[in-house]
């Protein structure tokens, strides 16, 4: 990857967005409605019937929520967020140095210049990606700089395991399946990302991230306080995810929707930018290794309730969905 690749390397340089950064008009941020918020799903309740409750509901009407008393410790929340600040905030050349160390790209620095064809609109975004298994493989490929980084990150993907499965387990139950269903394979090849979006100049004209559903079963986001950013696309309008101090975002993604033959939704949102401060965000990707085959759950469909998606390998799926895009959805049903 080459320096002017990674948008934090020239962002400052400009007064108004490059030419490939400017949206299509029917895709730049507009009107959010008003008044509108997410549902919370508290962890802690007494009546763990009632989280549950609410759990359900979230995915079906929704497929986003945040979470409350889920158990992660505050520090450890602002430690993560910090580390990944200061890793954006790097020189250029260390930070390529830093995340360039597997040949074979378990750690990962991109923006959506180099992940996208040239010819389609780029996004105001840089990225650190890493595949973080629960073996602990690729340990020894993680950043060694900022100093902190490999502990707070082994610290920080356990958490969110132990979260990931504890939500995973609630889900499952809800849908009427063992549990434990999505705790092997299913959910083994977890990634973490972190994201970082400079300041732009003019983020009317531009987007941080397009309008996507995630190739998971379940996504955690750990967001900054005070920026609105993360928007979702519900019954035709733009919903704003406005920040709760120390609750993590949830959302339900493409995968588990499948396994749930529908009943979860894997919610589309994007992300906006703004001119004043840059933002960062941490996101763990629940998903399948690549031989696991992605269907709706068996025990969902012998009631005589029809199949509504085909079978097909995560890594299949995957190898179309980076190519194709939200254009691929279409040939997921039957
Ligand atoms: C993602 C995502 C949202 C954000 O990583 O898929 O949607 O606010 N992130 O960074
Ligand atoms: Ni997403």
């Amino acid at each position: 990857m080459d320096h002017d690749e990674l948008v934090s390397s020239w962002f400052h340089l400009h007064s108004s967005v490059p030419f490939s950064y400017v949206q299509l008009p029917e895709a730049r941020p507009g009107i959010v409605a008003s008044g509108k918020n997410i549902p919370v799903v508290d962890l802690g309740l007494h009546d763990p019937s009632q989280t549950l409750k609410q759990i359900l509901n979230a995915s079906q009407e929704y497929g986003f929520f945040q979470v409350i008393n889920h158990g992660v410790p505050k520090e450890l929340m602002d430690d993560t967020l910090n580390i990944f600040k200061e890793f954006h905030a790097m020189p250029a050349e260390e930070k390529i140095r830093e995340s360039s160390r597997d040949p074979n790209g378990s750690c990962r620095l991109y923006s959506s210049r180099e992940v996208n064809n040239k010819d389609i609109v780029q996004f105001w975004r840089d990225t650190l990606r890493h595949f973080c298994p629960p073996s602990g493989e690729f340990i020894q490929f993680l950043p060694q700089k900022p100093a902190k980084y490999r502990e707070l990150f082994v610290k920080y993907t356990q958490e969110m395991r132990t979260l990931g499965l504890k939500i995973l387990e609630l889900l499952c139950e809800g849908l009427g399946l063992d549990p434990k269903y999505c705790c092997g394979g299913l959910s083994d090849s977890p990634s973490l990302l972190g994201h970082h979006y400079p300041p732009c100049p003019e983020p009317s004209l531009t987007l941080g991230a397009p309008k996507h559903r995630d190739p998971t079963l379940v996504t955690i986001l750990l967001q900054e306080k005070d920026i609105n950013a993360l928007q979702i696309f519900k019954d035709g309008e733009w919903i704003v995810v406005e920040p709760i101090p120390y609750a993590f975002v949830v959302n339900i993604g493409l995968m588990l929707q499948i396994i749930s033959n529908g009943r979860f939704i894997g919610a589309e949102h994007r992300v906006v930018t703004n001119s004043g401060i840059a933002r960062t965000t941490v996101a763990y990707f629940i998903r399948p290794t690549n031989e696991q085959i992605i269907e709706p759950a068996k025990p969902l469909i012998s009631s005589g309730v029809r199949h509504k998606y085909k079978s097909i390998t995560y890594e299949e799926f995957l190898r179309n969905f980076m190519s194709k895009g939200s254009d691929f959805e279409p040939e997921l049903l039957l």
